[in-house]
């Protein structure tokens, strides 16, 4: 049976009618805001390539957390810019117990109690190569990576980390890391896989912010490659058998249908990062007045809800939790 005895635009007919109708909710606490934070005091300094985001020293990042708090975001993801004379290629820095990411963490914890903190766990933002893991004759090598990534993320939840990021793609990092927080006590810890992470071309900006773009080569041989979407739940079935409480798909927008394949599929949440490219991609054409700022901006994150994801890590969520309040 079809036209004219259904017709579909009853169910469009108002406004009413339409947030009756609604399949999907967007609300503050679907979103993760990523923070950068910067050594040295009393800076802020916008990221070029990201005009409205910016990068703070400890001294002077609770003004914007604050804003963040008040609005309703009780969840970041912290990350931290290494100063260049302390990048090496054994990670030293990443293990620093009073290193800048380890202070940011203590920092931010104690400032506001329940909010829930999250750290990206890689080396390259410490890497004096640039790269996520340790480089040996121009390859970034799997096994010796994961034990300094164990040894990261513990010195994250030391300083009081609630959940560790991994974003490295290194095969075996769930397990190595769950298996080194059970030997250390911490069974209440979260692992937000980066499970699906292409090499995709949308980091630029990102990279530009903690000053971490690879010094040589790219990441194609650990991060995946964007045509597969099959290998996306192969990484899914292994990151959930090593014991990840989250599984990430990213960049975000453009890979709708792999965040759908995993939500298909397994049956812990599935978290998606609107990437720094996409926040550029979309606030410059919205800052040359070709597209309406607030509409895209919900759209965007509407469809990455609509595929399936139940948290989005994005540069938008304070504005967007404006937007969600009608503010
Ligand atoms: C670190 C990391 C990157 C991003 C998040 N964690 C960069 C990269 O892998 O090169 C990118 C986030 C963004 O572009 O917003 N491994």
């Amino acid at each position: 049976m079809s036209y004219p005895f259904e017709r579909n635009r009853i169910l469009r007919k108002s406004s009413s009618i339409r947030e009756a109708m609604a399949e999907t909710h967007l609300s503050t606490s679907h979103l993760l805001l990523p923070v950068f934070i910067i050594p040295g005091e009393n800076e802020v300094s916008e990221i070029t390539s990201m005009p409205g985001v910016f990068r703070y020293t400890l001294d002077r990042v609770n003004a914007f957390l604050q804003e963040a708090y008040d609005n309703g975001i009780r969840q970041v993801l912290l990350f931290a810019q290494v100063e260049e004379h302390l990048k090496d290629n054994a990670g030293t820095e990443a293990l620093n117990p009073n290193g800048l990411m380890q202070q940011g963490i203590r920092h931010i914890k104690s400032a506001f109690l329940d909010m829930v903190v999250m750290t990206d766990v890689a080396l390259d933002p410490c890497s004096s190569y640039g790269h996520d893991g340790i480089v040996v004759d121009g390859t970034i090598v799997n096994d010796e990576t994961l034990e300094i990534l164990c040894a990261m993320a513990l010195s994250h939840v030391e300083a009081g980390a609630d959940w560790v990021a991994p974003s490295d793609m290194m095969d075996g990092r769930i397990g190595s890391l769950r298996e080194c927080l059970n030997d250390h006590g911490y069974h209440e810890i979260g692992i937000l896989a980066y499970t699906a992470k292409y090499a995709s071309n949308l980091y630029g900006p990102f990279r530009d912010a903690l000053d971490s773009a690879p010094g040589f080569g790219d990441k194609k041989t650990y991060q995946m490659d964007f045509r597969n979407a099959k290998e996306a739940l192969r990484e899914a079935r292994q990151d959930v058998e090593e014991g990840a409480d989250f599984i990430m798909v990213k960049p975000g927008g453009m890979y709708l249908d792999v965040i759908r394949d995993l939500a298909t599929h397994f049956d812990v949440p599935v978290a998606a990062y609107q990437v720094s490219g996409e926040y550029s991609m979309i606030s410059s054409a919205c800052a040359n007045g070709f597209l309406d700022r607030k509409a895209v901006v919900m759209e965007s994150l509407y469809a990455i809800r609509r595929a399936g994801a139940s948290l989005i890590a994005t540069y938008f969520a304070v504005e967007a939790s404006k937007y969600i309040q009608n503010k």
